[in-house]
C-alpha cells in the first residue's frame, strides 16, 4: 500500500506569518526521504495554504508523483492543465469550511464533472474523485470514466463506538464494490496514528492512503527537541 503525504499544513504554518519558511518544497524532500510514495497538495480557491508557486515548484522538483487536490472550478482547472501533476483529485470546496467536509457529489454533478475530467485526461493527468463510501457515487465515478476514487474517511475518524463501526462497514463495502467495478481505491482524510490500524485491518483493496494533518502534527513533536537545541546553540557566546 502506498502513502501519499499531504503537506498543506506546512504551508498553513508559513502563511500564518507571511514568512518564507517552513517551505513545502523542503518538507516534500524530507517526506521523500522518509519513504513517501507521493506528495499531495490542495490548491484551494482562497489560497489559504498552498500557493500557485508551490505547485509549480513541486511539480518541477519532486521525484515521486504529485497529486493535486482541487475543486472543479474553471480557474483552478486551467492552472492544473498548465502544471500537469501526475494526478488530480477532484474535491468539493466551500470557503468557510475548516477542511474538506463531505465527498464530491459525483452523481449529482455529473454534467459539470464530465468535461473537466475529459480535459484533464486529455492532458495525461490521472483523475481521482474524492467521494463518500456510497455505491451511487462509485457507480457515477465509473460512468464518468474516472479510474480512481478516494474514499472519504473523515466520518470514520470523527465518530466513536457504534457509529464508527457502522462507517467502517460502509467503507469496507465501498472498497469491495470499487474493486469489483475496476476502480483504483484510495482513501484519506482524518487518518492518524491511532485510528489507522483498525481501518487497515478492516478495509481491503486499498491502493494509496493520503494522510496530512497527523503527519505534520507528529513532525512538529518529533522535531521539537532538535529545534530547541539548535536555537540554544545560537545563544552560546
Ligand atoms: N484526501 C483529501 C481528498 C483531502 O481533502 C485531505 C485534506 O486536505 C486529505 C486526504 C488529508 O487529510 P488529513 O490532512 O486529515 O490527513
Amino acid at each position: 500500500m502506498k502513502l501519499g503525504v499531504n503537506i498543506d499544513h506546512v504551508a498553513t504554518l508559513r502563511q500564518q506569518r507571511g514568512t518564507v519558511y517552513p517551505a513545502p518544497l523542503e518538507a516534500a524532500a524530507l517526506c521523500e526521504k522518509g519513504g513517501a510514495d507521493g506528495i499531495t497538495i490542495h490548491l484551494r480557491e482562497d489560497r489559504r495554504h498552498i500557493q500557485d508557486a508551490d505547485l509549480f515548484a513541486l511539480r518541477k522538483a519532486l521525484r515521486v508523483p504529485l497529486n493535486l487536490e482541487m475543486a472543479n472550478s474553471p480557474q483552478i482547472v486551467q492552472i492544473a492543465l498548465r502544471a500537469r501533476p501526475a494526478e488530480v483529485c477532484l474535491v468539493p470546496e466551500r470557503r468557510q469550511e475548516l477542511t474538506t467536509e463531505g465527498g464530491l457529489d459525483a452523481a449529482g454533478q455529473f454534467r459539470r464533472l464530465k468535461p473537466t475530467i475529459a480535459k484533464l485526461q486529455a492532458a495525461g493527468i490521472v483523475v481521482s474523485l474524492f467521494i463518500e463510501p456510497d455505491p451511487r457515487q462509485l457507480e457515477a465515478a465509473v460512468a464518468l470514466g474516472a479510474p480512481v476514487v478516494e474514499l472519504h474517511t473523515g466520518k470514520y475518524c470523527d465518530e466513536t463506538g457504534a457509529a464508527r463501526r457502522a462507517e467502517l462497514k460502509r467503507l469496507v463495502a465501498a472498497a469491495k464494490l470499487g474493486h469489483r467495478l475496476g476502480l483504483q481505491v484510495n482513501a484519506g482524510h482524518g487518518l492518524n496514528y491511532d485510528n489507522l490500524p483498525a481501518f487497515l485491518r478492516a478495509v481491503p483493496h486499498l491502493h494509496t492512503l493520503n494522510i496530512g494533518h497527523s503527519i505534520v502534527a507528529r513532525a512538529v513533536m518529533v522535531g521539537m527537541t532538535r529545534a530547541v537545541r539548535e536555537m540554544k546553540a545560537l545563544l552560546k557566546p
